[in-house]
C-alpha cells in the first residue's frame, strides 16, 4: 500500500459511519477498494452472511490490511521456528472449528465468569485508587488498557508479572497488521510479538505437564488428543502442537482484552458526551448501566467489522459473487441500520431493542466472551459513578480522535475530569 492509500484507510477506519451509510443505501452489496472486499453493511445482509458458515468461510475473517516489512517478516519467522502457521478458532470453519471452540465456550461459561469477577472488581479498584486523588485521568492509558488484559491473565490461570507483556504485544501486534509503522516500529513490534510467542509456548508446555484448575489447562488438555500425544517424544508436546495451541491462546488474548479495553472506552465517551444520558445512568445504575453498555455497543462497537470469503458461487442482496470473493462483514455498520434501528445515528440508552445488535456476532463464531466483557464494563461504570460524583470529560483536554482501526475502535485518549 502507498502513503496515499495509507491515508485513505486511516480515513475510512477513524470514521467508517458515512461509508456504510452509503453501502446501506446502494443497490447490492459496494466494493471497497481500500479494503479489497465487498462490504456487507445492511443488517439483514449481516446475518444472511453469519447463518451460512458453510458458504461464506471464516479463513480470512482477522486477514490485516497491511503487509509487514521483510525486516519485520524476518523476525517473526525466526521466532516461529520455521514451523507452520497454526490455525485458530476464529479463522477455522465446520468440524475444526467446533473442537476448537467447544473448550472456550465451556471455559467462558456462567460459573468461570462469576469467579472471575471478584479479581475484577477487586483490580478494578487498585487501577483507580492510583490516580483518585489527581483530580484528573486519561482514562485509556491507566484503567481501559489495563484492567481487560488483567481479567483476561486470571482467567487464564497467567502470572500477573506476564499481563504487561501480553498487553503490549497485543496492541503492537493489531498495529503491525492494519496500520503504516515506521521501520523501527515494524521490528518491535515483531520482538514484541515473538517475546509473547515464548511466553505462551512456556505456559502451553507447563500446564501440559502439570494442569492446573484455569481455562490455560483446560485449553491445552483438550486440545491435545489423547494418540496425538505418542506422536511425540513421551510425554511431550510436539512442535505442531505447540505451535497450534500457541496461536489458539494468542488468538484468544487478542479477542479477549483488545476489543473489551474499546468498549470500555467508547462507553465513556458516549455517555459523558451526552451528559443528560449519563445523570439517568448514575440515577438509576441497576436499570440503565446494562442499557447503556447495549447502546454502545450498538452505536459504537469495538470490532466494527471481520472479514468472511466465499466458499461457492453465491448470490449475496443480488450481487453475485464468484468463489473466492472476500466480503468485509460490518458488525457496525448493521447497527446502524434503520430498517431496524430509529433514529439509527442517535446514541439514545432508553431505546428498547438495542440488545438486539451484532456487536457480539451471531450463530457459529458468535463472541464466547460476551459475558465477561459485559461485566467489565459494568462493573467499571459502578465503580466510577461511585468514586468520581461529578465525572466528566476535561474541558482542556485534546478534543477526542478515534483510532484507526475496524478492530478495537476506541479513543486515542480520553482526557476525564471530577
Ligand atoms: C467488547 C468486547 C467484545 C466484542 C465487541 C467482541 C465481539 C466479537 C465478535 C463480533 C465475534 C464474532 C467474530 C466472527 O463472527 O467472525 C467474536 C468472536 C470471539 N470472541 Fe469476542 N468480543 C468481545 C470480547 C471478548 C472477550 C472478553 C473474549 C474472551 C475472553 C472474546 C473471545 C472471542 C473469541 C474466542 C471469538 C471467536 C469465536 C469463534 O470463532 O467461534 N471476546 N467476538
Amino acid at each position: 500500500m502507498d502513503p496515499q492509500q495509507h491515508a485513505r484507510v486511516d480515513e475510512l477506519t477513524r470514521d467508517p459511519y458515512p461509508l456504510y451509510a452509503r453501502a446501506r443505501r446502494a443497490k447490492g452489496l459496494t466494493y471497497v477498494p481500500e479494503f479489497g472486499a465487498w462490504l456487507v453493511a445492511r443488517d439483514a445482509d449481516v446475518r444472511e452472511v453469519l447463518r451460512r458458515p458453510d458458504v461464506f468461510s471464516s479463513a480470512n475473517a482477522v486477514r490485516g490490511g497491511v503487509r509487514p516489512s521483510a525486516a519485520a517478516l524476518a523476525v517473526l519467522a525466526d521466532g516461529d521456528g520455521g514451523s507452520p502457521r497454526g490455525r485458530v478458532v476464529v479463522t477455522s470453519d465446520g468440524l475444526a472449528h467446533q473442537r476448537l471452540r467447544a473448550p472456550l465456550v465451556r471455559g467462558l461459561g456462567p460459573a468461570r465468569v462469576a469467579a472471575a469477577l471478584p479479581y475484577a472488581a477487586e483490580r478494578a479498584e487498585a487501577l483507580v485508587e492510583a490516580f483518585a486523588d489527581d483530580g484528573r485521568v486519561e482514562l485509556m492509558e491507566a484503567y481501559a488498557m489495563r484492567l481487560p488484559g488483567q481479567v483476561v491473565g486470571h482467567v487464564l490461570g497467567f502470572d500477573p508479572a506476564d499481563v504487561p507483556l501480553v498487553v503490549r504485544a497485543g496492541h503492537r501486534t493489531e498495529a503491525l497488521l492494519s496500520r503504516h509503522l515506521s521501520e523501527e516500529e515494524q521490528v518491535a513490534a515483531a520482538h514484541d510479538m515473538v517475546a509473547l510467542k515464548r511466553l505462551l509456548d512456556g505456559y502451553v508446555r507447563d500446564r501440559y505437564a502439570a494442569p492446573r484448575d484455569d481455562l490455560c489447562s483446560e485449553l491445552v488438555t483438550s486440545l491435545v488428543q489423547p494418540d496425538d500425544a505418542e506422536e511425540g517424544e513421551a510425554g511431550l508436546l510436539t512442535l505442531a502442537q505447540r505451535t497450534e495451541l500457541v496461536a489458539h491462546l494468542n488468538n484468544f488474548l487478542l479477542a479477549g482484552h483488545l476489543t473489551t479495553t474499546a468498549l470500555i472506552g467508547t462507553a465513556f465517551l458516549h455517555l459523558l458526551s451526552h451528559p443528560d444520558q449519563w445523570r439517568m445512568v448514575c440515577a438509576d445504575p441497576e436499570r440503565m448501566i446494562p442499557a447503556a453498555i447495549e447502546e454502545t455497543a450498538r452505536f459504537d462497537t469495538a470490532l466494527q467489522a471481520f472479514r468472511r470469503v466465499t466458499t461457492r458461487p453465491a448470490t449475496l442482496a443480488g450481487t453475485e459473487l464468484p468463489a473466492g470473493a472476500e466480503l468485509l462483514v460490518a458488525f457496525g455498520a448493521a447497527g446502524r441500520d434503520g430498517a431496524r434501528y430509529p433514529r439509527p445515528d442517535v446514541f439514545d440508552i432508553t431505546r428498547p431493542a438495542a440488545a438486539r445488535h451484532l456487536a457480539f456476532g451471531l450463530g457459529a463464531h458468535a463472541c464466547p466472551g460476551a459475558q465477561l466483557a459485559r461485566e467489565q464494563v459494568r462493573l467499571t461504570l459502578e465503580l466510577f459513578i461511585r468514586r468520581f460524583p461529578g465525572l466528566r470529560i476535561a474541558e482542556d483536554g485534546p478534543p477526542v480522535a478515534m483510532r484507526p482501526t475496524l478492530i478495537h475502535r476506541a479513543p486515542e485518549a480520553l482526557h476525564l475530569t471530577w
